[in-house]
């Protein structure tokens, strides 16, 4: 390992999220469009270019790497993209993030290459909710996606869940149920402002009232410590009046933001941009610069300064307004959810 990667504000950077493809076969309400436009495929990052950013994390000390999109899985040569970054050797971990609507047919193939983790977008336990979230029919195909991680040797499963009032509040429950005798994780994720999502502060539901809404079904949650490598989510082990929750259940709490202090994440987006926020203005393109001809050594000088100008913390806070925010203008599939 070379020098470690700290940013401006003192925080070392072990986790980076790589974003390989804006493209998604849904179009979940809070993330994009029925129209989304897409960038052309030569403005991706390709799979080399994947490896070679990926060299230089390790080099860094970079422990974990999250493969996110749009949705990764719709990218052809993702299993190679996880093979590479396993050759590589990342001790935390290589994670995808997907919606599961692709993932059973190359399960397998993940596993094998060396996927370790997988966190599966699900809003709702019912379909009908589910067409509501994503626009689209695929319930069931996520589902199946679902058992069958759980049934292959990955380190963790988990389920994420945006929850949107009138929209999917009444899933909490149910989706919360599914940690009963599964090894699942389902994490509840507050509603951000994004792009050109239609949020508004009266849909937004915070996590304390996704708590208070399980206390009052008589889930009672105790902390799970958090290791170096673990993401932004509170995660608790679950008793319910069903008894002894064999999964567990958290939280990602980026509007009520109890983690940017801790932040220990930089996002690499898929036109190849590292960022430092999901929120911040302050990147530093490393695709063009490869793309010219530049050396490993001027690509860990970009690296250090994407870190040093890294964000000290989002723009959001519980009661905001969105018209009045600094927000981006890419969508959340645009940058790497
Ligand atoms: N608010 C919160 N989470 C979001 N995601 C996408 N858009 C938003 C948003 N507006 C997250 C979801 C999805 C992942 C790809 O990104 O968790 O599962
Ligand atoms: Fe696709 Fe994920 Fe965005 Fe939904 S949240 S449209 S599954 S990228």
């Amino acid at each position: 390992m070379g020098k470690a990667l700290i940013d401006g504000h003192g925080r070392r950077i072990t986790y980076v999220r790589i974003s390989v493809t804006d493209r998604c076969n849904l179009r979940c309400l809070y993330c994009m469009p029925e129209d989304q436009k897409f960038r052309p495929m030569a403005h991706l990052l390709s799979r080399e270019e994947i490896r070679r950013t990926a060299r230089l994390f390790a080099d860094f000390g970079i422990e974990k790497i999250r493969i996110t999109g749009g949705e990764p899985t719709t990218r052809p040569d993702l299993v190679g993209i996880v093979s590479d970054l396993a050759a590589i050797g990342f001790p935390g971990g290589i994670a995808l993030s997907t919606n599961g609507v692709l993932f059973p047919r190359m399960a397998h193939d993940l596993l094998a290459a060396g996927l370790t983790k997988v966190n599966v977008s699900l809003d709702a336990a019912e379909a009908e909710h589910f067409r509501k979230m994503t626009r689209r029919d695929h319930f069931q195909p996520v589902l199946d996606s679902i058992a069958l991680a759980l049934s292959l040797p990955f380190d963790s499963v988990k389920i994420n869940a945006v929850v949107i009032r009138g929209l999917n509040d009444d899933q909490i429950l149910p989706l919360a149920a599914m940690t009963k005798d599964k090894k699942l994780g389902v994490r509840f994720i507050e509603f951000m402002p994004f792009g050109d999502n239609d949020w508004k502060e009266t849909d937004w539901v915070g996590w304390s009232e996704v708590w208070d809404r399980l206390a009052a079904s008589g889930y009672v949650l105790t902390p799970i410590e958090k290791t170096l490598v673990a993401g932004p989510a509170d995660e608790y082990s679950v008793t319910s009046p069903a008894g002894v929750h064999t999964g567990s259940v958290g939280f990602i709490t980026p509007v009520s933001d109890r983690f940017c202090d801790t932040c220990n994440r930089m996002r690499l987006t898929q036109d190849g941009f590292l960022k430092g926020c999901l929120f911040g203005h302050a990147d530093v393109d490393l695709l063009k610069p490869m793309r010219a001809g530049a050396t490993d050594e001027d690509l860990r000088v970009l690296v250090s300064r994407a870190a040093a100008i890294k964000e000290e913390r989002h723009p959001m806070f519980v009661g905001m307004n969105k018209s009045t925010l600094p927000l981006h203008a890419r969508n959340m599939s645009e940058i790497g959810g």
